[in-house]
């Protein structure tokens, strides 16, 4: 007995060695984490610190200023500006949105301090001086194109009339994006008339391709603008929005600011084999062959990521507006985020943030039931995770398909955008946020990621600070108007969105960001 009493000592005193180290290894996270979740809160600096104003201009929208940018955004709307294809488009409408720009705004059309120019025959460049030629320059972007829309999908107004139903304008690009388009040249058309001249120099790009790709538009002002040696110091396009009561368990409404954009790839796969009757079938068609590779592309999905791209600083920033324990394990993805990426995955609309997606969008094969088919081909459109490239996803798909009869073809992609910056010392990033707490102090701003991709995408070799944002709320259901029916713009809202533009113009004239008072406590 007493033999045999030694190792089992042993073992107890080993145990209690492990669970003894384990309980301080937990205790010591636990401090970590508790410590981290009470100091990090990413909201205050910038935003306390003392801005010096260069200029201040307000605009304070009277009965006549409020009919008359209402007029111009309505007769903006009515204008089907529809990009049906990369080689159809509406060239009609584009020329009349033309003319409709001129005769909205004079003052920018004729202002000295205003170079227009037409990019494409259909896109615009505007370059507007500043008075001092040592600040570098930045550019507002937005598009003029929309997406289709017919009325008997269920509209409540037709998606052309810019009709009025209880205080929001209906009609296709409320939203995408001729709010902003509208928006910035009216902040501007003001802005000139009050007498303003800019300190910084800044471009406005309106695309008029955007929906399906900008390779027309975006693409041509990029290259004029690298021909002419232009560097930029932030772009700010369209991407996301305020965020009111869509987030559940956070207090208050959230703006988040685009700081990167996912890749994207189309991929084509395809089975051929020789045709045959029906009546003496081989053990397997090509139609099998590609099911089962589709199958083991649905049942193997693209890695967990979360917590390795922006997402991360999303959650970080809109910690402290959330309660316990969510507060605790949001402020602590170092610690928690392969849980919360297990949690997240579980929807749709969360699991885009936690991998790069798979969808299986089409599958083609057969043409006669008694013909067994030559070839039988699907897509499948994946949008790539910040954390992975475009070749690491085609490599993941080959070796999951794993079928050398399974043709793998890649037919249109690209990486992950970079990622812009988002600290006290982002210039863009802090003038956008600086402009949007001013004018809505209850909300958090945080950096975001756009799961959808933007003009901006063109634009990143001209600057490393490529934001996509606009101040336009978005309440519970919201999102699905985006690109679908009854898309919507309160005439509230339409007014913040010139008064931003109005601001945020301002904002830049400062030479460089204020000191912080605080700063993100990084342990
Ligand atoms: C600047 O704004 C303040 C109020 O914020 C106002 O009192 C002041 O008169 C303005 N100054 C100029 C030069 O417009
Ligand atoms: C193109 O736009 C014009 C107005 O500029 C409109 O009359 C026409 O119906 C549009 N065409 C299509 C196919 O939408
Ligand atoms: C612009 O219009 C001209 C004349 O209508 C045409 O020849 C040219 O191909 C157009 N350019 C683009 C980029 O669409
Ligand atoms: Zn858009």
């Amino acid at each position: 007995l007493t033999g045999q009493s030694k190792p089992g000592f042993k073992i107890v005193k080993f145990l209690k060695i492990i669970i003894g180290s384990f309980l301080i290894t937990v205790l010591l996270l636990f401090t970590i984490a508790s410590i981290r979740t009470l100091l990090l809160d990413v909201n205050v600096g910038l935003q306390l610190a003392h801005w010096e104003k260069t200029k201040n201009l307000s605009l304070v929208i009277d009965g006549h200023q409020r009919e008359e940018l209402l007029t111009n955004f309505k007769g903006a709307i009515r204008i089907p500006t529809v990009s049906f294809s990369e080689t159809e488009i509406n060239t009609t409408a584009l020329l009349e949105f033309d003319r409709l720009l001129r005769k909205a705004f004079p003052t920018v059309f004729s202002s000295n301090l205003v170079h227009h120019e037409l990019v494409a025959n259909y896109s615009h460049l505007f370059w507007v001086q500043g008075s001092q030629p040592g600040l570098v320059p930045y550019m507002l972007l937005a598009h003029i194109d929309v997406v289709p829309a017919t009325e008997s999908d269920g509209w409540e107004a037709p998606p052309f009339s810019a009709q009025e139903i209880d205080d929001f304008i209906y009609g296709r690009g409320t939203i995408d994006d001729k709010s902003s388009v509208m928006g910035i040249l009216q902040s501007l058309e003001y802005l000139l008339r009050k007498g303003y001249a800019p300190r910084r120099g800044f471009y406005i790009g309106f695309g008029h391709d955007e929906e399906v790709s900008g390779y027309q538009g975006a693409v041509n002002i990029v290259r004029l603008l690298k021909q002419r040696g232009v560097q930029l110091a932030f772009v700010l396009d369209e991407g996301l929005a305020v965020l009111d009561g869509v987030i559940s368990g956070l207090e208050g409404p959230a703006a988040l600011i685009g700081i990167s954009e996912k890749g994207s790839a189309t991929v084509k796969l395809s089975v051929s084999m020789v045709p045959g009757h029906s009546s003496m079938p081989p053990r397997e068609t090509s139609i099998g062959i590609l099911a089962a590779a589709v199958k083991r592309l649905e049942e193997n999905p693209m890695p967990r990521l979360f917590g390795q791209g922006p997402e991360r600083g999303t959650f970080e920033h809109l910690a402290h507006k959330f309660r316990f324990p969510v507060k605790f394990i949001m402020s602590n993805l170092w610690l928690f985020s392969p849980i919360l990426g297990r949690v997240l995955e579980r929807k749709p609309d969360t699991n885009a943030f936690v991998r790069t997606t798979t969808a299986v969008t089409i599958f083609n094969a057969g043409v006669k039931i008694n013909v067994i088919p030559s070839l039988a081909e699907a897509y499948v459109n994946l949008r790539i995770h910040s954390a992975q490239s475009l070749q690491e996803v085609l490599d993941l798909i080959h070796s999951t398909v794993r079928d050398q009869r399974v043709k793998i073809e890649l037919v249109d992609g690209f990486d992950p955008l970079p990622i812009s910056s988002a600290d006290e010392k982002s210039f863009g990033f802090q003038i956008i946020k600086k402009t949007v707490l001013d004018m809505f102090p209850t909300v958090t701003v945080a950096p975001g990621i756009c799961i959808g991709n933007t003009d901006s995408r063109h634009f990143k070799d001209l600057t490393s600070d490529i934001y996509r944002f606009a101040p336009v709320w978005f309440k519970p259901g919201d999102a699905q108007r985006f690109h679908g029916i009854n898309e919507r713009i309160s005439k509230k809202n339409y007014e913040e969105l010139v008064v931003f533009y109005f601001n945020l113009i301002q904002n830049c004239d400062i030479q460089h960001l204020p000191e912080a008072h605080s700063s993100v406590h990084e342990l």
